[in-house]
């Protein structure tokens, strides 16, 4: 489908109801699909979040997952989850009222008034040499209705009184931002995007929780590493490296 609000690059296709944008994406990228093919869902019936979450798919929200064939490895590659929590920063900021809080969340998710607006989940596949076939970034905004009872609480851009609650005037703002931060990955690597994600980044120098599988522990954040792994300074003043979790003020139990 050709939107004219689109950049160039991109070719979208809107499905009614779909499984889960990410899986279309998944078979459409094993199939062949050329990088920038974009698969928006108005509804979702097994939308995933990260850790085998659920995502709740009800109409009205965005759901859109995009194909991404860069050039690198998988390791480098998977720092483009932390170009799309600016980019979708930058889409937001521009369309919530100016006193509004916004910022990103280790490791992807964006928050407005300290609740989670979006999320993002990255898939890859490589090859055995650890170099990359294909990405699947998957992004949920909550923009006409959220979740109630979730671990960390959640919100909608509609709640957050924003100019503009249609989907995809969402994911054309964010398709925008997006082309112009990972032009700036390519051209300069992760240094420049850590930067300017950590400018942006909710707790930063606070008390968190870090929550993993099977552990759960205090500490102050400190910084993300090279990779974007957590950098958490605990109790007896060692740090702690992350890759996998989700972190917590320590307000919320
Ligand atoms: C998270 O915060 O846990 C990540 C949520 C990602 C949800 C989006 S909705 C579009 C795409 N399709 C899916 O099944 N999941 C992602």
């Amino acid at each position: 489908m050709v939107n004219p609000k689109l950049p160039p690059g991109y070719l979208l296709t809107v499905h009614d109801k779909v499984d889960s944008t990410n899986a279309e994406a998944r078979r459409r990228a094993e199939d062949g699909a050329p990088d920038g093919t974009m698969i928006q869902g108005i509804t979702q019936t097994e939308g995933r979040g990260r850790r085998g979450r659920r995502w709740e798919s009800p109409r009205g929200n965005l759901y859109m997952s995009l194909i991404l064939k860069p050039d690198c490895s998988v390791v480098r590659g998977l720092s483009i989850t932390f170009v799309s929590a600016i980019a979708m920063y930058e889409a937001l900021a521009s369309i919530v009222p100016p006193m509004v809080e916004i910022s990103v969340k280790w490791p992807n998710d964006i928050l407005v008034n300290e609740r989670k607006v979006a999320g993002i989940l990255l898939e890859s596949s490589s090859d055995y040499n650890g170099r990359l076939r294909w990405l699947v970034l998957g992004v949920g905004v909550n923009v006409k209705s959220f979740p109630e009872g979730t671990e960390y609480p959640a919100t909608s851009l509609n709640f957050e009184g924003a100019t503009s609650t249609d989907a995809t005037e969402v994911l054309c703002s964010f398709a925008r931002h997006f082309k112009r931060w990972l032009n700036m990955w390519m051209d300069e690597g992760f240094p420049v995007i850590r930067t300017a994600w950590l400018q942006r980044a909710a707790y930063l120098g606070k008390p968190i929780e870090v929550r993993l599988p099977n552990e759960r522990f205090s500490g102050r954040f400190l910084d993300i590493d090279e990779r974007g792994c957590l950098i958490v300074e605990v109790k007896n003043g060692d740090n702690r490296s992350v890759s996998v979790g989700d972190i917590f003020p320590p307000e919320i139990r």
